[in-house]
């Protein structure tokens, strides 16, 4: 386990030093971390496994090791798996705790999805299906949180995040179907906005990004910040 931990860290040392803007370390999907906190995974009978909090204790130890190796001042956040969504497996109370736990670590985020343990999962797939367990976190711990899954519409990820719901939204699938380009928004969402440019003339730059300003606003600013503010919705 110790060697397990160390490579989490060397690889987060790396990403560091290669000038990686954040990391995330990923606690989810029923990935060795997830194993180790589902109840429906983790058969251990030492101090790593039956209780809560021993079934906590090596991510949480990772965490701390990763944050501590990680420059002071750039973001570790984590990716969860806030329900297996199967009986008697992990849930959204065990993922609060979790997260106070990890915000007392210094954890920037927690990024919410769900399932991917258990073949026994049972997932209702409806949109945003995922992001009362972001809001639910963030409202029990006061943690930044990211919300994600089948968020396909501008106006859908605008909600989350002005309801208070979430801080940010990350998109999968709808980008992957629909790219218009680096680091902008599908093409689709561009022509289901409503916005009109300072000329009146909607086209491709006329697209909103997540934080509500459209890309008029932003075409001055370095392609990189631009894609940081459609990807974390900041
Ligand atoms: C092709 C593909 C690859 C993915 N790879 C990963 C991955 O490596 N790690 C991860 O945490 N999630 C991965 N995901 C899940 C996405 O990050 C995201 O949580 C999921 O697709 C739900 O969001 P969406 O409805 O916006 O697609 C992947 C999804 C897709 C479609």
């Amino acid at each position: 386990m110790a060697k397990v931990r160390d490579q989490f860290v060397a690889a987060a040392r790396r990403a560091d030093e290669l000038g990686f803007d954040g990391i995330e370390v990923h606690m989810a999907h029923g990935y060795l971390l997830h194993e180790f906190l589902s109840p429906l995974s983790n058969e251990r009978s030492d101090e790593y496994g039956g209780s809560l909090d021993n079934r906590m204790r090596f991510p949480l130890e990772l965490f701390a090791a990763v944050r501590e190796a990680v420059s002071p001042g750039k973001p570790v956040w984590v990716r969860i798996s806030a329900t297996d969504w199967a009986e008697g497996g992990w849930g959204i109370s065990d993922s609060v705790a979790l997260s106070q736990r990890l915000k007392d670590l210094g954890c920037a985020a927690i990024h919410v999805s769900t399932g991917g343990l258990s073949t026994a999962q049972r997932i209702p797939v409806t949109p945003g299906y995922q992001v009362e367990f972001a809001k639910t976190i963030k409202q029990a711990t006061g943690m930044t949180t990211i919300a994600v899954g089948l968020v396909t519409e501008a106006q859908q990820a605008e909600t989350i995040v002005a309801t208070g719901h979430a801080d940010a939204v990350a998109i999968g699938r709808a980008a992957l179907y629909d790219p218009a380009g680096p680091g902008m928004p599908p093409l689709r969402w561009a022509h289901r906005s409503k916005r009109r440019s300072p000329t009146g003339k909607a086209s491709r730059e006329n697209s909103l990004n997540f934080s509500g300003r459209s890309s008029w606003d932003t075409a001055e600013q370095p392609r990189r910040q631009r894609i940081s503010s459609l990807s974390l919705a900041l």
